[in-house]
């Protein structure tokens, strides 16, 4: 059967600064994600081979340059667009924007940032990608938390509301098979 795999993006430098969004550069651990990645995708792929789909923003690329497959990026996987809240702290946001904070806070799904967009604009976004996903099978993508959220939350069929809080973490490599009635999963993890 065709599998999806999907990855965070290694480990940038906004992520070590705790800043939101942005186009930064994988940090040293990241980079080391990227060297490793495939060592883990051959791992939990095999013999098969696949198609690699990123954003176009740097860490995803730099993350997936290494993979031996052909490569495709799409605008569509780009993360959730955080507006005027784009290269800031969460805790930046709160003090600029304490009602929008707190709004996101009783809404996660619904809050889209001033300037910037929802959990559910992303959804939308994402409809062509899911469409593509099913046609085809084998895809690996290097994506990002608030996008790879919404693509596990429509393979396990996962409420709305819960969706802006799976955990993907970082470093690991989720292999999604999907079956007659709900999806096999199996995670792939790197130790750095
Ligand atoms: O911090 C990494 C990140 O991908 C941000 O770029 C993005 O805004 C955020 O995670 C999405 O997570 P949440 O919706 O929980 O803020």
């Amino acid at each position: 059967p065709r599998s999806i795999y999907l990855s965070r993006h290694g480990e940038s430098q906004y992520n070590v600064e705790g800043k939101i969004g942005g186009d930064s550069l994988l940090s040293p651990r990241g980079m080391q994600y990227a060297k490793a990645l495939p060592a883990l995708v051959t791992e939990s792929v095999g013999e098969q081979t696949l198609t690699v789909w990123t954003s176009t923003l740097k860490r995803t690329i730099q993350t997936a340059q290494y993979l031996p497959y052909t490569k495709l990026t799409w605008k569509s996987l780009d993360e959730l667009d955080a507006g005027v809240c784009d290269g800031m702290t969460y805790e930046e946001i709160e003090k600029e924007f304490p009602e929008d904070f707190a709004n996101r806070d009783d809404d996660k799904f619904n809050y889209r940032y001033r300037g910037g967009e929802s959990y559910r604009d992303v959804v939308i976004r994402l409809e062509p990608v899911i469409m593509e996903l099913e046609r085809q099978g084998n895809i690996l993508i290097v994506g990002h938390q608030a996008i790879l959220r919404c693509l596990y939350a429509y393979f396990h069929h996962l409420p709305q509301v819960d969706l802006p809080y799976i955990k993907i973490p970082l470093h690991t490599v989720i292999k999604l098979t999907p079956r007659a009635y709900g999806c096999d999963e199996e995670r792939f993890a790197l130790p750095i």
